[in-house]
């Protein structure tokens, strides 16, 4: 069978990226071969005896930043016709559902993780063709960055989630959050699950969960609401 989605993570810390990427669900969908992730390991790519991958920024100014060589190595040894090369950086555009959503549909990908104060300018502008932020915060470096959005947009990729149905809840979807879960025990220290969710009448069911989302939404995230233009009140 043809692997859906390729994705090669280049990171200085290979070790941190493969123990998220084995775990859980990612896990399984590469041992079902509906995505394949290989880490690559910058530092081999660099020169010298000492395998330098960083140097004091040109102006001067605090910390260090990655150097083109070893960046434009790797990179080009992986890059192919269809690639489209991400790197993680706080000043990327931010990761969306929608964006997620729009790379589960790609045939490969390179993510670049960066470190230190960035990487050299020259790799932004001739080798990568999008840069993606996980969160106006900033991260040591990029690597669980990339391990959030390859998570994220896995659940895209058909097979990966138990039930496709999932997707269509989250939170997120149409401009809602999602609705409150409960499991067994029906009671439990006092605490009863709500009744219509015992009731076993799926349409009472679906229209106690949109509920739940719409006032969910209203009091968490009043900024993703957008106005429904069915309902008049919102004029
Ligand atoms: N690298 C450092 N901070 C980051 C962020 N917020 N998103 C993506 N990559 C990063």
């Amino acid at each position: 069978m043809d692997t859906a989605l390729e994705i090669d993570l280049l990171t200085l810390f290979p070790v941190m990226a493969a123990g998220y990427l084995e775990e859980s669900m990612l896990g399984r969908a590469q041992k079902h071969g509906l995505l394949s992730v290989n880490v690559h390991d910058i530092r081999k790519w660099a020169e010298g005896k000492h395998k330098v991958t960083d140097d004091r920024p040109f102006g001067g100014g605090a910390g260090m930043v990655m150097k083109p060589e070893p960046l434009f190595g790797v990179i080009e040894s992986v890059k192919r016709e269809e690639t489209q090369v991400i790197y993680m950086a706080p000043d990327g555009e931010k990761l969306t559902q929608p964006l997620a959503k729009e790379l589960s549909q790609a045939k490969h990908l390179v993510f670049l993780s960066g470190h230190y104060e960035g990487i050299d300018q020259r790799v932004r502008d001739c080798l990568v063709d999008r840069e993606v932020s996980i969160g106006d915060y900033v991260l040591t470096n990029g690597t669980i960055a990339a391990c959030v959005v390859i998570d994220a947009l896995a659940r895209y990729i058909p097979g990966v989630l138990g039930e496709e149905k999932s997707l269509t809840q989250d939170s997120f979807t149409a401009s809602l959050l999602t609705f409150p879960q409960f499991t067994r025990p029906a009671e439990f220290r006092g605490m009863r699950v709500p009744e219509v969710l015992l009731s076993g009448n799926h349409a009472e069911i679906d229209a106690w969960r949109l509920a739940q989302r719409k006032e969910n939404t209203k009091s968490k995230r009043p900024d993703i609401i957008s106005p429904d233009p069915e309902d008049e009140s919102s004029h």
